[in-house]
């Protein structure tokens, strides 16, 4: 059992680093409120009064050092990740505690694997990328569905949200990525990331009832095509977006979520239908829930559980699906996520 309760939140006053927070404060935790704007930490602090706040920026290692000292893991939720994910491992490394981020950029998430897997692995910590709704809930349920299987041919991935209110660290994460890309598509086939010119099709995805049959739209690629590659051998991964989010998501107007509960979360529902194929058969596990952002919360905070105490699988730079043990992971998210079928007969 880890006694160092305190947790450190980069970016704890956006949007998601809000509900990691709470989140950490109901599970018993003792996060530590970091950010780079004193006046943005200063109006968070007053209203969670007794937790520490320290100001931290990106580009200055010795504050971020400051910022983690005495830190029992870090949960960094300040995105567009390209710019905070490298300065925040190198200085979790430095600490030697474990790293946790919500990335969902697809080439940050890959830069994490490629810059920081030796030195994870030699710091005998864990950092875990995309450890929230997209590339961490995904990775999860392949991963339980999966089961015994170690390669499968094709993994699916279909994201049923009922609308998409972004944040603007969203927005700008898409914009950062769209930049890095130039502007192409990018798709998971063949066994490695592709990039191309292709318009993205619309289709028609099963989603089992209550939702039902859904206009999606394919290849709307997220970072489960980073995050269950890195684990299990699979040439193929698609992910689709249902047709009315991705318009969401698009629309010049587009507004941010807004509170509707008593924990915060918007009235956006979800449900991620997941299908692995090998051989010829195929294994399927559907999860649904509330506000995308809200469970990203408990995502990042179980992780961070496991790993303070002892229940990481491997050190290094690790998935979701690689780093726990998946079946379990789900079942603990049992208040905040429904899954539709037996978990251990998947
Ligand atoms: N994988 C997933 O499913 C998932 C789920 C939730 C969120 N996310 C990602 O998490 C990120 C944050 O989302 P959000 O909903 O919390 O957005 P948000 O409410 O707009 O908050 C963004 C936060 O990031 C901070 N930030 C941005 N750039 C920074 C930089 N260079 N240095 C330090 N802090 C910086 C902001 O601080 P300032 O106000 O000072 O700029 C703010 O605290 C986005 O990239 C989003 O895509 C991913």
């Amino acid at each position: 059992m880890t006694t160092n309760l305190n947790v450190a939140v980069f970016g704890a006053y956006g949007h998601t680093g809000r509900f990691v927070v709470a989140e950490l404060l109901e599970r018993g935790y003792a996060p530590v409120l970091i950010g780079r704007d004193p006046a943005k930490l200063s109006a968070l602090s007053s209203v969670l009064p007794g937790l520490e706040s320290r100001q931290a920026s990106a580009d200055d290692p010795t504050s971020l050092d400051r910022a983690l000292a005495g830190a029992a893991a870090v949960i960094n939720c300040a995105g567009p990740f390209a710019a905070t994910t490298a300065p925040v491992v190198e200085a979790a490394l430095r600490a030697g505690i474990p790293y946790v981020d919500v990335a969902a950029e697809i080439e940050a998430n890959v830069d994490t694997f490629e810059h920081f897997a030796e030195g994870a692995r030699e710091a005998g910590t864990v950092v875990v990328p995309a450890m929230a709704f997209f590339g961490g809930l995904g990775d999860l349920l392949v991963t339980a569905a999966a089961g015994d299987w170690t390669a499968a041919d094709e993994v699916h991935v279909a994201y049923g949200l009922s609308s998409w209110h972004p944040t603007a660290g969203t927005l700008a994460a898409g914009t950062v990525s769209d930049g890095r890309r130039g502007g192409r598509g990018v798709r998971f086939a063949q066994g490695r990331l592709q990039y191309h010119d292709d318009a993205r099709p619309t289709l028609e995805w099963p989603f089992p009832e209550p939702l039902g049959p859904q206009q999606v739209i394919g290849e709307f690629t997220m970072a489960d095509v980073v995050t269950v590659p890195s684990h299990l051998a699979v040439p193929e991964v698609t992910t689709y977006m249902t047709a009315v989010a991705a318009a969401d998501l698009a629309a010049p107007d587009a507004t941010a979520p807004a509170a509707v509960d008593d924990r915060g979360r918007s009235a956006q529902t979800f449900v991620v239908d997941v299908v692995v194929r090998a051989g010829g058969a195929e294994r399927r596990l559907t999860a649904s829930g509330q506000d995308i952002y809200a469970i990203s919360a408990p995502l990042a905070v179980e992780a961070v559980d496991r790993v303070l105490t002892g229940r990481a699988r491997a050190t290094g730079v690790v998935s979701a699906g690689a780093a726990f043990d998946a079946v379990d992971f789900l079942r603990a998210l049992a208040p905040h996520l429904t899954v539709r079928q037996p978990l251990d007969a998947a």
